[in-house]
């Protein structure tokens, strides 16, 4: 259960220990205050009485737990939760994340990646930012409806990597989706652990500088692989190198071509891709 909790609220063990100090002392605090303040109205303890009570500590608590928070340091923490049960409690929706997506091909993975977030409350698909001319991913994000840039070059790697443009645009997480420009630093430090991509093999096998495309698949069939696969990570500054959230795999047969092996791993990222974002982006405990 702690364990639960720290995760859930992103604390260490000490904050989570003057969490619970603050919880015991602010309710404590709130049941003396209360008792007083009843004290003052002269109702006779019965029903009217409890009810009175109840409605006092309702009002007073968060107040109580607030001004507790002060001297064991946990103000941030108590505002930010009182906050947060206030806009439940006020049916106040939580803005859907906006999401970027990054291609240069085909932007198959992007299709079915906007197509899972059409209709959800929580992620939006706002921006398809590509970086060569006449790519699929163009027109699908046309067809689609969805902004769409192409990106230069001399920007991307040597002025502000476009962080300024995403940041106007309120992009929150960044997909990667066959996107073959590596990200570079400024990027990766604008967005740290919100960029993700797919890779079309088993990292770390068949990963790095070159390992794209039929590149990937020639190579695991000249190694006489048994299985392929794909797998989903976190971009850092190295080619195919983040940290692993997700893979799945496929049998590589002795009569697969770099051709057929590439369907069978589309099959894997089209039914896989837009699950696992999903998942990273809207569960309580995310992945990483
Ligand atoms: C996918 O195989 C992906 O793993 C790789 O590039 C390919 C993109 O395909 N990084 P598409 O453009 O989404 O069809």
């Amino acid at each position: 259960m702690f364990k639960d909790l720290k995760q859930r609220w992103k604390v260490n063990e000490l904050n989570l220990l003057l969490i619970i100090l603050n919880f015991a002392a602010g309710g404590s605090l709130c049941g003396i205050v209360g008792k007083k303040i009843l004290g003052f109205t002269g109702l006779e303890k019965g029903f009217a009485w409890i009810a009175a009570y109840l409605i006092v500590l309702t009002l007073i608590w968060p107040l109580c737990v607030l001004l507790v928070s002060i001297p064991l340091g946990q103000f941030a923490f108590f505002k930010n939760y009182l906050q947060k049960i206030w806009a439940r409690m006020s049916g106040k929706k939580k803005p859907p994340l906006q999401i970027a997506i990054f291609a240069s091909g085909a932007g198959s993975n992007a299709q079915k990646i906007i197509k899972h977030f059409k209709d959800s409350p929580a992620v939006k698909i706002v921006l398809i930012i590509c970086n060569k001319k006449g790519a699929g991913v163009l027109s699908i994000a046309k067809s689609e409806g969805i902004e769409s840039i192409l990106i230069e070059r001399n920007r991307f790697f040597k002025e502000d990597a476009y962080v300024n443009y995403l940041h106007e645009k309120k992009v929150d997480f960044i997909v990667l989706a066959g996107f073959l420009w590596k990200i570079p630093p400024l990027l990766i430090q604008a967005y740290p652990n919100k960029i993700i991509n797919i890779h079309p093999a088993l990292l770390p096998a068949y990963g790095g500088k070159g390992m794209y495309g039929s590149n990937v698949h020639e190579a695991v069939i000249a190694a006489k692989e048994k299985q392929s696969g794909i797998s989903i990570h976190y971009v850092d500054e190295l080619y195919d190198h983040g940290s692993t959230i997700f893979q799945a795999t496929c049998n590589v047969m002795e009569n697969d071509t770099a051709a057929s092996l590439a369907q069978k791993i589309h099959v894997l990222e089209h039914t896989h891709y837009p699950a696992v974002i999903e998942k990273l982006l809207t569960t309580k405990s995310p992945l990483k």
